[in-house]
């Protein structure tokens, strides 16, 4: 993240929780400035004037664990207000003299909580008497510290919500930061703007600005290549770069033959004509496919995609005189999924592409800019740039394309088949005037033939599985809730006009415990 040495900040200390960032970028969406810190560096921390609260993160360690982290001593010697969620909430009440101990009833997922006394924390967030929240925890607290209050209760947390108002210490057993958490944002507010009183200063139009004047000084006189892939994030990348350095950046559009139909012919469209960019096409579909020939394993798929665009880069920007960056469109959502961003203790989820599928030597120097940014964050940067509606709508595609909704091995064949798949749902659901009401949806083929009957034949063929979720921001999401009709008609479309496809399922599974792309 952008170090800012002149806004009033909040730190979050991080304790390994995949949602630290979104913590970060709840407290930026009430308009004030954050930074992550690992809870290893918390003694670097100095009484300042621009620091008026910490935050301390969730995490994925048992509290009741001899091993566990404890909270440092340093933390409350800068007499700051403090924040705890969920691991954070626990660390803090033990540090304190309460009690923390495993739950024999686990909560994940939803629950509600009720209001038991009056907190500057929960200032208007009571609209309702039970309010959703969103929990993930099998540890709880069960005697709060001297000087604390109960706040707010759920059927299996009696402490849900505690304060200290003396101290301004709070504790929140649940995750305001997530957005299953209805009024999750008020409680954040409530905690920077009233408790810790720091003035609305931050938002993406002075983001822009720094990300811009940061890619001036890193790039100085020397060329940039950007990897292009027609999604928003690379587009909006491509943006920056053009407003910081002009004629000095090159795109490259590498077609993986794992793109959606027709996708090769549009990105070249739009970025060729309408945003008149310097653009390099290379047709690699053939040399992708001769790769992942026989591979299974989804680790080892995304691997192999990401060194062979690295290694595709790398070749084509020797051609190029002066070019010494690779620019790429790496979100912190990627970032967080692939490893940890600050060091803690986060557990990895899978690689994504254009992070934990880099080679350890590069030649080229990477400029992520929007690698603390999330994708809500990255549409309105890309308004802010003019990018066209047609772009900054589109539902997120992964790098590693279609390779990572064909589980199995992949063959030109099954590739054809989803490829049109994917079409036909995605064609129906614009038609319907859905498409912009989903957050993402696909069609992937499952490496699995079942027997079906057609005119009275049999048939034995894949199974073409449709996904469609709604989300923030691709860390959390629920499926999408269909009317039948809707579902009967791409199922009918999909088996009458594609060989090779004898049965559709609906994904009804949310993230987590899945994750949106089946690899
Ligand atoms: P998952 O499957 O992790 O996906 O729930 C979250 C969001 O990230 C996208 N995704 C990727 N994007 N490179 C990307 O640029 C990747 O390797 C990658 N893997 C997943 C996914 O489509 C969803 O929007």
């Amino acid at each position: 993240m952008n170090q800012n040495n002149t806004l009033e900040k909040i730190i979050i200390i991080d304790f390994g929780s995949q949602f630290t960032q979104l913590i970060a970028r709840k407290v930026r969406e009430a308009g004030v400035y954050s930074e992550i810190i690992n809870s290893n560096q918390v003694r670097n921390l100095t009484k300042n004037k621009l620091t008026k609260g910490i935050i301390l993160s969730g995490g994925p360690l048992t509290i009741t664990n001899k091993n566990s982290i404890n909270l440092d001593d340093h933390i409350l010697s800068l007499n700051l207000p403090i924040l705890g969620i969920c691991y954070g909430h626990q660390i803090l009440a033990k540090k304190l003299g309460g009690k923390v101990k495993i739950s024999k009833n686990r909560e994940f997922g939803k629950a509600f909580v009720k209001s038991k006394s009056k907190s500057p924390i929960t200032k208007n967030f009571f609209k309702n008497k039970n309010n959703l929240v969103w929990m993930s925890h099998e540890d709880i607290v069960y005697k709060i510290p001297p000087g604390f209050k109960q706040i707010a209760s759920s059927n299996n947390s009696k402490f849900a919500i505690i304060a200290n108002e003396k101290k301004k210490y709070y504790g929140i057993q649940f995750h305001p930061e997530v957005s299953h958490t209805i009024n999750g944002k008020i409680l954040i507010r409530n905690f920077v703007l009233n408790i810790c009183k720091i003035k609305k200063k931050w938002n993406l139009k002075r983001q822009k600005e720094i990300l811009i004047s940061d890619i001036k000084k890193k790039v100085k006189k020397d060329k940039v290549i950007c990897a292009l892939s027609g999604g928003v994030d690379s587009s909006v990348v491509a943006l920056l770069l053009k407003k910081a350095i002009g004629n000095k950046l090159i795109c490259i559009f590498i077609n993986t033959g794992l793109l959606r139909k027709n996708e090769e012919r549009e990105v070249l469209k739009t970025f060729k004509k309408k945003l008149k960019l310097k653009l390099i096409y290379i047709n690699a579909s053939k040399l992708f496919l001769k790769k992942l020939n026989n591979v299974t394993h989804p680790e080892k798929k995304r691997k192999i995609i990401g060194k062979l665009f690295i290694q595709l880069f790398e070749r084509y920007a020797k051609k190029v005189k002066g070019v010494k960056f690779l620019a790429q469109g790496t979100l912190y959502p990627d970032l967080i999924e692939s490893k940890t961003v600050t060091g803690s203790p986060s557990s990895k989820i899978k690689s994504h592409h254009n992070v934990g599928g880099l080679p350890k030597k590069m030649n080229l120097i990477l400029i992520e800019p929007l690698n603390a940014l999330f994708k809500d964050e990255v549409r309105k940067l890309g308004l802010q740039l003019s990018l066209p509606k047609v772009l900054l709508l589109r539902h997120p595609f992964p790098g590693p394309g279609l390779a990572i909704r064909i589980p199995g091995k992949i063959t030109k064949e099954k590739i054809d088949l989803l490829k049109e798949a994917d079409f036909i749902f995605i064609n129906e659901l614009k038609k319907s005037n859905l498409y912009n009401k989903i957050w993402q949806a696909y069609a992937a083929l499952l490496p699995v033939k079942t027997v079906g009957v057609m005119g009275d034949s049999r048939t034995y063929e894949y199974t073409c599985l449709l996904r469609a979720v709604t989300s923030e921001d691709g860390m959390t999401a629920d499926f999408f809730s269909f009317k039948k009709i809707f579902l009967q008609r791409v199922s009918n479309k999909i088996i009458n006009s594609i060989r090779g496809i004898n049965r559709v399922v609906y994904d009804v599974t949310s993230k987590p415990p899945s994750t949106i792309e089946l690899e």
